[in-house]
């Protein structure tokens, strides 16, 4: 008895030594393995060389402009990350695309194994001046690490109609006079979003670009999916071989739907997005699409969050789903908890997906453990 005391007490002393946490906990403080809470916000994770690597916004204490840059963690487990430090720094340099003090927000980082290179591509918003720039970001790096060289930013594809629409289709919104429509949300004016009122009117500066995310499907090629038109449609437009340029080839996605905060996969053949709508930092009700191409035509089906507050996607949105490594069919869905007053203590949601009927499922869990649920 006196032995097996002994053992217990011996067992119990470890477990907090060994430092290793079995168990997800969406909603709560996310400690790395420095005891800090894990401040990557607005991410997205990549699978090289056998380690996932996290890399999100750094929000400050007081503001949700960026102060720091763009942080990186990494975790062989998908439960226990290590800080790996800022893969991408803001500069103090005044004028700088991405002076400290701009918006930095969703960074996405995918490998390209025809240049060897880690390519992040973000949404940046100019230093002081809103979310009216509307640009998407790139910056290379030869490690996962980084540190991430700052290449250029600017809005997308600019003299390119869509690549599916016919000349019918462009002569229409070749029509269509962004001034002539004064007041939104009236029928005509809905009617001209959808046939293009502000892909004609951004059409030589180039298409907006905020919430985003990056995909590389089957065949290598890149995608870059981001809310544009106003945050009104979203657009998938394909990548170079090199993963740092737009090729001129886009897509619209539900036209007028305003969806915002793009996450991707795709399973036995089907791509499935999960998008939100258009609440600045409030949440509101996820919104499910798929397709049996990147580029569309994608059909909505209702929310896949399951559980308490899913209407309100657990008070959470979207920013990534997560291809477990070598599980077929595993997913994570990621998404924040934004805490606009308090920036820093935003919060992860990450559950694991399921399938009902071959439809993706987001069910609410208050803990849950990886190695469990994908065995
Ligand atoms: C919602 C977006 O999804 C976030 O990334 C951020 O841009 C906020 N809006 C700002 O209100």
């Amino acid at each position: 008895m006196k032995h097996l005391c002994s053992l217990l007490c011996l067992l119990l002393l470890a477990l907090p030594m060994s430092g290793k946490e079995r168990t997800i906990k969406p909603g709560q403080i996310w400690p790395d393995a420095a005891g800090n809470h894990i401040n990557a916000h607005g991410g997205g994770v990549l699978f090289h060389k056998g380690y996932y690597y996290w890399y999100g916004e750094h929000k400050a204490e007081k503001t949700s402009s960026a102060l720091v840059g763009v942080t990186c963690y990494r975790s062989k487990d998908l439960v226990n990350w290590t800080y790996c430090g800022v893969a991408l720094q803001v500069e103090d340099q005044v004028g700088s695309d991405i002076e400290k003090g701009c918006t930095l927000e969703r960074p996405k980082v995918i490998y390209c194994p025809r240049t060897g290179k880690f390519v992040m591509w973000f949404h940046l918003e100019l230093k002081g001046h809103g979310y009216a720039a509307a640009r998407a970001a790139v910056a290379v790096a030869d490690k996962p690490t980084g540190p991430f060289l700052y290449l250029r930013s600017g809005r997308v594809n600019p003299y390119c109609w869509p690549a599916d629409w016919s000349e019918a289709d462009r002569a229409c919104a070749d029509t269509l006079q962004a001034a002539h429509f004064g007041q939104w949300w009236t029928e005509p004016w809905r009617k001209a979003v959808a046939q293009g009122l502000f892909v004609k009117r951004d059409f030589n500066g180039g298409q907006m670009a905020r919430d985003m995310t990056l995909y590389v499907d089957d065949d290598g090629r890149a995608y870059h999916i981001f809310s544009s038109e106003e945050n009104l449609t979203l657009q998938v437009a394909e990548l170079s071989d090199d993963f740092t340029y737009h090729t001129g080839r886009y897509w619209r996605i539900a036209p007028g739907g305003q969806n915002e905060a793009p996450a991707i996969f795709k399973h036995e053949g089907r791509y499935w997005l999960i998008t939100s709508g258009c609440t600045g930092w409030d949440p509101n009700e996820a919104r499910l699409f798929t397709s049996k191409s990147l580029l569309g035509p994608w059909e909505q089906l209702p929310s896949p969050c399951v559980g308490p507050n899913a209407k309100l996607t657990f008070g959470g949105q979207s920013t990534f789903i997560l291809p477990v490594q070598g599980k077929l069919g595993a997913f994570i869905f990621m998404a924040d908890i934004w805490r606009p007053k308090h920036p820093i203590d935003a919060r992860y949601i990450w559950l694991p997906i399921t399938f009902k009927d071959n439809v993706p499922v987001v069910e609410w869990r208050d803990e849950w453990v990886p190695e469990e649920v994908f065995e």
